[in-house]
């Protein structure tokens, strides 16, 4: 049993028997599909590249002939396959098809259904795994229409993978790198191997509360959610089962993951409740208001007099009310602090009952915590600690949830051989 639970925690590499599409669009990133291939060969994986016609001014078709080991595919209708039938049969023969990179023009292509070449065709015709690497200039990347497409896509559970922040071709900096070969070759081989959250079923909370004073009126704090839904994609990519309680947060929802939209506090207890039943693991990393007014007014206050007292009344506690359940799940808690961030955070991982804690400063001057794309935290559990960062929130929610899945796989087994 023992021996079972750990080697689940193992981070495989093996990616033998498995059968990838790469399509290549026309981005100076096109160099590190050579890489890629590389990569997914070096895992035990078979490729089959497609390129589209811009891309070849790119990369030549021989260096990915030479590196996939078959000839490249671009032509909808070159009469090779018997049945004139090319996209049917490279649809059947893959296990997952990977666009990387994927260009603006690709993304709108496949968001508006469009199939007028080889690549965006099989792209439409298959119902495989999709993933998008996309790689653009930051300005192309933040511009509504891409964004608006990529929703499209993200919509129909096709996987955005990146892009990521950096310096960029063009000499600018900003979003619209492609992620790393490397890290491309290691989620997928995450995607299609084992996974060491399956069968685990995950409840995460994150962002703020809205606590309503009037009908315009609310007190809340700067969490965007970024933190909390980094948690639930790499636990959903871990092969968890994952509920995200979600307080008002722009965002749009990780892949495979259940989202539950609250806004108060006590809504967001009341969600938890209704998911936590069953649940292995549960993470707060919500900013929840301790606080609510003890009053919520049913009209617009009037500034009629000079000076206003509000009387306000203590949330329940979500964390420690999921701690006071038998069983209860792992437990991990977020400690944000403004000062004493060590003392506090160890307070908080005995007072509410944690396994583990993850810690991160905040307040006036902190460039992490709050609202930020990058976070710096420490993790505290009985008997060891850890540093991470600073690094983007999407590295620190896999570091984190790593660290979870060795605490939780020995704890489960402490626990079974106890039990035996
Ligand atoms: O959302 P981002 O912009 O990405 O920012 C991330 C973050 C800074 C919000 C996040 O990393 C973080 O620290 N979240 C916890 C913030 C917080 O409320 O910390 P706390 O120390 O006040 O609360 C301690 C723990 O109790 C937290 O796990 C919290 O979710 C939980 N709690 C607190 C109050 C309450 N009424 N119910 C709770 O469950």
């Amino acid at each position: 049993m023992l021996l079972l639970s750990l080697t689940k925690t193992m981070t495989s590499t093996d990616l033998s028997g498995k059968c990838l599409l790469l399509g290549i669009c026309g981005s100076i990133a096109a160099y590190k599909s050579a890489y890629l291939v590389r990569e997914l060969r070096r895992r035990g994986a078979e490729v089959r590249v497609i390129m589209t016609h811009s891309a070849e001014a790119f990369i030549t078709r021989l260096s990915l002939q030479g590196l996939s080991g078959h000839p490249v595919e671009s032509q909808q209708f070159d009469g090779d396959s018997s049945d004139g039938m090319k996209h049917i049969a490279l649809t059947r023969w893959a296990d997952v098809i990977v666009v990387a990179p994927a260009t603006a023009n690709f993304i709108a292509k496949l968001a508006n259904g469009m199939a007028d070449d080889l690549l965006s065709t099989v792209c439409i015709a298959s119902d495989i795994p999709l993933i998008i690497a996309p790689a653009m200039n930051r300005l192309m990347w933040e511009h509504p229409l891409v964004q608006a497409n990529v929703q499209k896509l993200i919509a129909l559970d096709m996987m955005i993978w990146g892009p990521e922040c950096g310096e960029q071709a063009c000499g600018e900096s900003g979003s619209g790198r492609m992620i790393e070969p490397e890290a491309i070759a290691q989620k997928i081989t995450t995607l299609l191997g084992a996974k060491p959250l399956d069968s685990t079923r995950v409840v995460i909370t994150a962002g703020p509360t809205h606590e309503m004073l009037d009908p315009v009126r609310y007190l809340s704090n700067h969490s965007s959610g970024r933190m909390g839904f980094a948690l639930a994609q790499a636990a959903a990519e871990a092969g968890a089962e994952v509920s995200l309680i979600a307080g008002p947060a722009r965002l749009p929802t990780p892949h495979a993951v259940q989202r539950y939209d609250v806004l108060s506090a006590e809504q967001m207890l009341q969600a938890v409740l209704a998911q936590i039943d069953g649940a292995d693991i549960f993470i707060g990393c919500a900013a929840v208001s301790d606080y609510r007014p003890a009053q919520v007014h049913p009209q617009k206050l009037k500034r009629d007099s000079e000076t206003l007292s509000l009387e306000l009344v203590r949330n329940p506690d979500i964390l420690a009310t999921v701690g006071k359940r038998h069983p209860r799940p792992f437990l991990v808690g977020f400690a944000a602090e403004t000062e004493a961030l060590v003392v506090n955070a160890k307070q908080k991982l005995l007072a509410k009952n944690l396994d583990m804690i993850v810690a991160n400063p905040v307040g006036v001057g902190q460039a992490y915590g709050f609202d930020s794309v990058d976070n710096q935290v420490s993790i505290y559990w009985r008997g060891g600690e850890m540093n991470l960062g600073p690094d983007s929130k999407i590295k620190i929610g896999e570091a984190v949830i790593k660290q979870i899945i060795a605490r939780y796989h020995l704890k489960t087994s402490d626990e079974t051989i106890r039990t035996a």
